[in-house]
């Protein structure tokens, strides 16, 4: 067995193999290094990009709640267990950003009211917000120049992208 890290989230997994995704927070293999090879060198942020990652904070303790929310109210198994893991990795995402800006961690709560009753309708709501988190990020990923700010936003594109593709046609 090896001990894995991954690049984005910082979280360890141990495996004979890398996962083909970060279980935390949806990284793509690729940044899932083995911890031996796992280092992130210093550098400063610019103003840009602290403003541009703490609206990342806000959107992802957002989607988090608006996710556990709808896996309370879902009307099946399949799709409870769909919101809960999106919760869980969006979770993940607010406390990466968080390691980032180097902050407290907010607050995230499992009990808001912040979902429809209606199953249809919060997974139609899930692929609006995966679709408006992607169009953030790409725009805050053109405005990085900092090389690691740079694959936080390539990467969390790449996972919000297959969170889209989780709702399509469902509703
Ligand atoms: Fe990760
Ligand atoms: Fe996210």
């Amino acid at each position: 067995m090896k001990i894995f890290k991954c690049k984005i989230c910082q979280e360890g997994y141990l495996g004979d193999e890398a996962p083909t995704h970060c279980p935390f927070c949806g990284a793509h293999k690729p940044y899932m290094l083995e911890a031996k090879d796992f280092a992130i060198p210093g550098y400063t942020m610019t103003d840009i990009s602290r403003r541009n990652l703490e609206e990342t904070l806000k959107l992802e303790v957002d989607n988090a709640e608006f996710y556990f929310c709808a896996a309370e109210r879902a009307d099946n198994d399949i799709d409870a267990t769909m919101f809960k893991r999106l919760g869980k990795i969006e979770s993940e995402h607010a406390s990466t950003v968080v390691k980032e800006l180097k902050i407290p961690s907010p607050e995230i709560s499992r009990e808001k009211d912040m979902c429809s009753d209606n199953n249809v309708d919060n997974l139609k709501e899930s692929h609006e917000r995966e679709d408006m988190a992607m169009k953030r990020y790409t725009l805050f990923l053109g405005r990085a120049t900092e090389e690691r700010v740079r694959e936080l936003f390539t990467a969390l594109i790449e996972i919000e992208k297959d969170h889209l593709s989780l709702t399509e046609g469902r509703f």
